[in-house]
């Protein structure tokens, strides 16, 4: 068990290490995201460039959000939130993107797919909160899902209706 820093937050210190586990677990998908959604702006082509390329960005503003809510929440809860690159590489399960992508739907489909997995693994980290007692974390968290499942939308909807 990592050490926790001091709080005078009441919770019991048994329920803030699982909680701050599993905010690392999500801090560190969040980050996986908004490099994902970058790495889709950078390189999106065709005809639909312009507005996936802002598309894609706003992707990645929103889980920039997303990443400080979950970083500083790990915080409060008296632990660290290990949001450096080692970390994170070892700690995403979030599917890998391939910089083989180049057209729009690719990336859509990339991209939603990616989203799709975070909102899953948040949904679950909510429960768990709710478990734990932690209104304020399962508050936090659902912002995050509510937020990932409006960008899911604004993605999927690229690949619907044809
Ligand atoms: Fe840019």
């Amino acid at each position: 068990m990592t050490k926790l820093y001091p709080t005078k937050n009441d919770l019991p210190e048994s329920s803030r290490q699982v909680l701050i586990e599993l905010l690392n677990a999500r801090l560190a998908e969040g980050i996986d995201l908004t490099l994902q959604a970058k790495q889709a702006h950078w390189n999106v082509k065709g005809m639909s460039f312009f507005q996936l390329h802002e598309l894609f960005d706003q992707v990645y503003e929103q889980a920039g959000e997303w990443v400080d809510l979950i970083a500083e929440r790990t915080v409060q809860l008296g632990g660290v939130a290990e949001g450096v690159l080692k970390e994170v590489a070892a700690r995403s399960e979030l599917p890998a993107y391939s910089v083989e992508l180049s057209g729009g739907r690719a990336h859509v489909d990339a991209l939603s797919g990616t989203l799709a997995a975070f909102g899953r693994s948040v949904r679950a980290s909510i429960e768990s909160a709710d478990r734990l007692q932690d209104a304020d974390t399962a508050d936090l968290l659902t912002e995050v899902s509510r937020g990932a499942d409006k960008m899911l939308w604004l993605l999927e909807a690229h690949l619907q209706g044809e």
